[in-house]
């Protein structure tokens, strides 16, 4: 089975986008034949400064790698390193009837966020379905918030092949859920763009500052707490073994327990959680001639399935000879 995800360099990765996305796709490495991509044209969407783009990229590169990336095995390049992705857009832009884009939620959220909505924005979703299709995926393992782009590209692929024959596989979409959204510092989703982080690979003084900083009601010290309602609570769950949680969760419900206390409890844990993998992230930063190298030794690979695909594609529209 070919598995395929994507991931946008739009900042440093936090811990919402590890138990969110990144730990299951480095799950799937060991039964599966991975092909994970950094989506740097997808990335342009919202006009990131020039300079950040490639210094984003090589971050959540050294992120994957020093997480258990396996390099050997799991194809892993950046998307504008095989830019036939794009022409197969082109084609599959010409199957796409309009309708299908303008009832994708993901713009109008972007545009409602105020993001300005120019037509790549709109058009997202068709280079995520060439993104799918010309690497073969038979799975695409995405967070809730993507699974409408998947049925987008299921139908495009289907379109496509009842026009020209059986070019594309279409893929089933695997829609990660084994955690809830990871709340961030301020209680809303965690996210870069409510600048709510805590960095995967941020300094352990600044990570343990920020847990400091979660918001918590007001129930004083001495009353019973509702486990399920606290933030802090929700991050100790992902990062805590069940005894122990099971522990905080009557600690919760007695009273007599202060928040101070469950979040400093939670700031080991969750330094400890990362501790073993800084050590790789450190040592990949002094060699970045390394992580350029996994990049081009997955574009390589990605690029020989992409050039295959799209030479189909070409021909059954009727281009070239
Ligand atoms: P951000 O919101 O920080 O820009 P992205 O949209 O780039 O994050 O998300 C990358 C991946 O991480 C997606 O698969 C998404 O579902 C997952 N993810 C991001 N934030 C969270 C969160 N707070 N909880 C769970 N998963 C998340
Ligand atoms: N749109 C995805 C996101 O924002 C990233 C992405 C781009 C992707 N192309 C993809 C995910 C193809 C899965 C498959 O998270």
């Amino acid at each position: 089975m070919r598995v395929l995800s994507g991931i946008q360099p739009s900042g440093k990765l936090h811990i919402g986008n590890y138990f969110g996305a990144m730990r299951q796709h480095l799950q799937l490495q060991t039964e599966h034949n991975c092909f994970y991509f950094i989506a740097d044209y997808h990335a342009l969407t919202s006009n990131p400064t020039p300079a950040d783009v490639a210094p984003y990229t090589l971050d959540v590169t050294m992120d994957y790698i020093a997480l258990g990336l396996d390099t050997k095995k799991t194809v892993f390049w950046r998307q504008s390193d095989v830019p036939e992705v794009t022409e197969l857009t082109w084609l599959l832009s010409c199957v796409t009837p309009m309708g299908l884009l303008q009832r994708c939620t993901s713009y109008k959220d972007k545009v409602a966020q105020g993001m300005s909505p120019n037509h790549g924005l709109f058009a997202y979703p068709v280079l995520q379905a060439a993104d799918i299709l010309i690497y073969n995926s038979d799975i695409v393992p995405v967070g809730a918030d993507q699974k409408q782009h998947i049925e987008v590209t299921r139908d495009i692929a289907i379109r496509f092949n009842n026009n020209y024959g059986q070019i594309f596989t279409v893929p089933e979409e695997y829609i990660i859920q084994s955690v809830a959204v990871v709340p961030g510092t301020d209680g809303q989703k965690m996210s870069k763009s409510y600048r709510n982080t805590i960095e995967i690979f941020e300094p352990e003084e600044s990570i343990r500052k920020k847990i400091m900083s979660i918001v918590t009601d007001s129930t004083p010290l001495e009353e019973p707490k509702d486990p399920e309602k606290c933030n802090v609570f929700a991050l100790l769950k992902l990062v805590a073994s069940p005894d122990e949680l099971a522990e905080w969760e009557s600690r919760y419900r007695s009273g007599g327990m202060g928040y101070s206390e469950a979040k400093k409890r939670l700031a080991e844990l969750m330094i400890d959680h990362f501790k073993p993998f800084r050590k790789k992230r450190t040592e990949l930063e002094n060699n970045i001639n390394y992580v350029k190298k996994v990049l081009a030794n997955g574009a390589k690979h990605a690029k020989a399935v992409a050039v295959e695909t799209l030479a189909r594609a070409r021909k059954a529209v009727g281009l070239g000879t």
